[in-house]
């Protein structure tokens, strides 16, 4: 028996309790300590309750975990991320977006040589992980013969206008919340290239970008739609390979699948219904965290990537 991973949880909010449930799965993993800067009530993990603080540095001057995970308003992210590193040898696990800005990517690059950020910055990129996006990458991987993918649409809605300003304080923008799992959830299919055209509208709420890629050494285009103008959840993205006529839909919401070539139905995906949609995410992730050979999707290069197309400014704006 290995002792299990410490694990000190920082921000005790809505996404949080996701990582509590597939963590507490885990008999790898003990949880240490839990933060929050507001008062929130007991923080239960396996029947027990680990001590509860209101400031990271505090808990870091009480403990030594071996992995941090930061659950906080993606406006802190950096910050946290910065002060994890220096004040504690603990790899992190920062929640999506890795960061708000290219300044604090440029300031998280400072810090290498200082701090082991491609050994210890991870970052949550859970939509890479989720079933269907599973089930597409394989498929097309199978298939060579239906050549590249040429056009992308994806649209993501989530119900955020009914949590109002609270919406903006966590996840800033629709941009900035969905884009960064379109763009993570894409590389698993294609190389992206840059951001080519980026149109925020309804104050943050709602946008409307285009990104390049390359896929088996062509170039191709993929149409981002976003907005929190609904009162549902709804995530869908299709995938053209122009040359096959094949086409694959996913659906990530229900974490469904088909691909058909005209009036031909190809393959199929579905579940069984038992899993809930952020724990089929969170579960893999952790899967692959914990392993000897982390998945590249969640690490600091991968990151930079992503951060570099997602707070781009395309040309002529
Ligand atoms: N909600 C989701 O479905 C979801 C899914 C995936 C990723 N995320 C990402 O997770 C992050 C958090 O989202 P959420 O929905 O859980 O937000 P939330 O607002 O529900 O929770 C954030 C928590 O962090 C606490 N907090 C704020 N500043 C802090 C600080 N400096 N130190 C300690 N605690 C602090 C807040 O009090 C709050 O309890 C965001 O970056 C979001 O993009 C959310």
């Amino acid at each position: 028996m290995t002792d299990p991973v410490r694990v000190g949880l920082v921000g005790v909010g809505i996404i949080a309790e996701t990582h509590l449930a597939v963590l507490a799965e885990r008999d790898d993993v003990a949880l240490e300590f839990t933060v929050d800067s507001r008062p929130v009530g007991p923080v239960e993990f396996r029947g027990a309750t680990p001590p509860h603080y209101r400031d990271l540095t505090q808990a870091l001057d009480a403990h030594r975990p071996d992995l941090v995970v930061l659950t906080t308003p993606t406006e802190t992210h950096a910050e946290l991320t910065v002060l994890a590193l220096l004040q504690s040898t603990a790899r992190v696990l920062v929640e999506k977006p890795l960061v708000h800005d290219l300044a604090s990517l440029a300031g998280l690059r400072e810090l290498d040589g200082k701090a082991d950020i491609r050994g210890r910055v991870f970052t949550a990129h859970h939509f890479a992980f989720s079933p269907e996006v599973d089930w597409a990458a394989e498929l097309l991987a199978a298939n060579p013969d239906w050549g590249p993918v040429t056009a992308i649409t994806s649209a993501f809605y989530d119900p955020y206008v009914l949590r109002g300003p609270e919406a903006f304080a966590s996840y800033v923008s629709s941009w900035m919340d969905s884009g960064v799992n379109q763009l993570s959830m894409l590389t698993r299919f294609v190389e992206l290239t840059e951001l080519t055209s980026a149109q925020q509208a309804d104050g943050g709420a709602s946008a409307w970008c285009t990104v390049g890629f390359r896929s088996r050494g062509e170039a191709g285009s993929a149409r981002l739609r976003s907005s929190w103008l609904t009162g549902s959840s709804s995530k869908e993205s299709s995938l053209v390979l122009g040359r096959s006529g094949v086409e694959i839909w996913i659906d990530h919401t229900a974490m469904t699948g088909f691909a058909a070539r005209g009036g031909e139905l190809l393959a199929v995906f579905g579940n069984d219904g038992r899993t809930p949609r952020k724990v089929a995410h969170y579960r893999p992730l952790y899967a692959s965290l914990l392993s000897d050979r982390p998945d590249p999707v969640l690490g600091f290069d991968a990151a930079a990537t992503i951060t570099a197309i997602h707070r781009a400014v395309p040309e002529g704006r």
